[in-house]
């Protein structure tokens, strides 16, 4: 296989993201953990886009070759203030770059699963304690066991730095009005 990885941009706890040799305006991201966040990725992505709310993420998509993510690369924010939707989460300001003159989020590798033909969003507790100051009033946010939303032969490890229990995890109706609200609810957050 050609060599896809030019220039090194940023590790996180699931993927390592080079610029795409082939065309740098564009990112390669392999994942190092076993969370299946590129998976995660290109579903979020494909539903929010269908839901006519992809612009405020960087679009990617799947290269079944290198088992990676292409996406485009967005460009480091210069110090200031800047609105993004309440529903990202906001604690690593490095996942929100500049596309264009769009602020876009670069990392959303959202756990959205399909239970008896509704659809829901899983996220760890200190995920939703995040961004809940923004969810839409009437939200019916349940406390479940996330065994429940692993794939097969998966193993989630919870980050290091994270005392919460393997199996706090929220599990939210992800219905289409509910989250258009909560994107329209919006933060600012302070760069440099
Ligand atoms: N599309 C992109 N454009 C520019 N930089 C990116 C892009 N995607 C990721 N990065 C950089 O790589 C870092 C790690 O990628 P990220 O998607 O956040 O991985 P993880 O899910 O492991 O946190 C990001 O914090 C960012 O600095
Ligand atoms: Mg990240």
């Amino acid at each position: 296989m050609k060599n896809l990885k030019g220039k090194f941009l940023g590790k996180g706890n699931n993927r390592t993201v080079w610029e795409y040799q082939p065309d740098p305006s564009f990112v390669i991201k392999q994942e190092h953990s076993g969370i299946r966040a590129n998976l995660d990725e290109i579903e979020t992505f494909e539903i929010l886009s269908a839901w006519n709310l992809a612009e405020h993420l960087a679009p990617c998509e799947y290269d079944a070759e290198s088992e990676s993510i292409i996406m485009q690369k967005g460009s480091d924010l210069p110090s200031g203030r800047y609105s993004i939707p309440g529903i990202f989460p906001y604690e690593n300001l490095d996942n929100f770059k500049l596309l264009e003159d769009r602020i876009v989020l670069v990392d959303y590798d959202w756990r959205l699963y399909t239970h008896k033909s509704r659809l829901y969003w899983v996220m760890p507790r200190w995920d939703f304690s995040s961004i809940s100051d923004c969810a839409p009033s009437g939200l019916k946010v349940e406390q479940r066991n996330f065994s429940e939303a692993l794939r097969p032969g998966e193993a989630f490890t919870p980050p290091q730095d994270q005392t919460t229990t393997k199996d706090s995890f929220v599990r939210i109706p992800f219905e289409r009005h509910c989250i258009v609200k909560w994107f329209d609810q919006t933060r600012t957050i302070q760069i440099g």
